[in-house]
């Protein structure tokens, strides 16, 4: 069965997706503060004000797990959030925040560079894209950047809700404009889920997923 409003094929991995109780561990600004365990975990990573920590508390149902702010760059550390005490969702800082100083940005890569190729337990980064504006470059340098150090991703597509996007075309147009780029660089295209954290779209979806790559992970 293939997952509404996705790619993902659910087969006889995907397990229990429930999230029962979710607890912040830390903040940490450098890859080697992160926590020391074997647990499975999840990026969370994406342009500034795309929604990552939005996600984060429509999966967990929670309002304010994860800050949130309609100005970008809320978020400046890797915070560690863990999951029914087995596995951990990572909100990660925005790149791509223009008004950031050229040092901050230099430092925003070195320091997320590091978590990434760094992190053995890292099961998959959710790679966030606005589906409410046309594709950016900068997502593609960043999805190109992963696939070149062997990093799983899957793309998740944030505010689908806003049907009647103001300045740039609809959603399902975006995406798959969108789509239509990333064929072009992929043999294999990676796994893709729309999602809304006003809606609650794709939320089901995307755990189900995660629980599926988590089983994969563990064998
Ligand atoms: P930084 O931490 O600054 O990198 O941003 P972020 O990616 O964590 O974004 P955040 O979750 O703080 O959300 C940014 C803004 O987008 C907020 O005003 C949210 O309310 C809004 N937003 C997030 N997700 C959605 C969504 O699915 N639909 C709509 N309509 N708005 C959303
Ligand atoms: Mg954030």
């Amino acid at each position: 069965m293939v997952l509404p409003g996705s790619n993902v094929v659910v087969g006889p991995c995907a397990g229990d997706a429930r999230i029962k109780e979710v607890e912040f561990v830390k903040s940490s600004s450098r890859a080697k503060d992160c926590p020391k365990d074997d647990r499975p975990e999840f990026a969370i990573l994406g342009r500034s004000n795309v929604g990552k920590s939005s996600l984060i508390n429509s999966l967990v149902r929670k309002k304010e797990v994860a800050l949130t702010s309609k100005k970008p760059g809320k978020t400046r550390l890797i915070n560690h959030f863990l999951v029914n005490r087995s596995w951990y969702i990572v909100d990660l800082p925005g790149y791509g925040f223009a008004k950031a100083s050229e040092a901050a940005r230099m430092d925003w890569s070195s320091f997320t560079k590091g978590y990434f190729l760094n992190r053995d337990t890292l099961v998959a980064v959710l790679l966030l894209i606005d589906a409410s504006v046309p594709p950016q470059k900068i997502d593609f340098d960043c999805a190109n950047w992963l696939g070149r150090n062997n990093i799983p991703i899957t793309f998740v597509f944030t505010k689908c809700d806003k049907m009647k996007a103001g300045k740039g075309k609809r959603p399902d147009e975006n995406i798959r404009v969108f789509q239509e780029l990333i064929r072009q660089n992929y043999r294999q295209h990676p796994p893709w889920i729309m999602t809304s954290s006003v809606t609650g779209l794709g939320r089901d979806e995307l755990l189900l997923h995660m629980s599926q790559l988590r089983n994969y992970w563990n064998q």
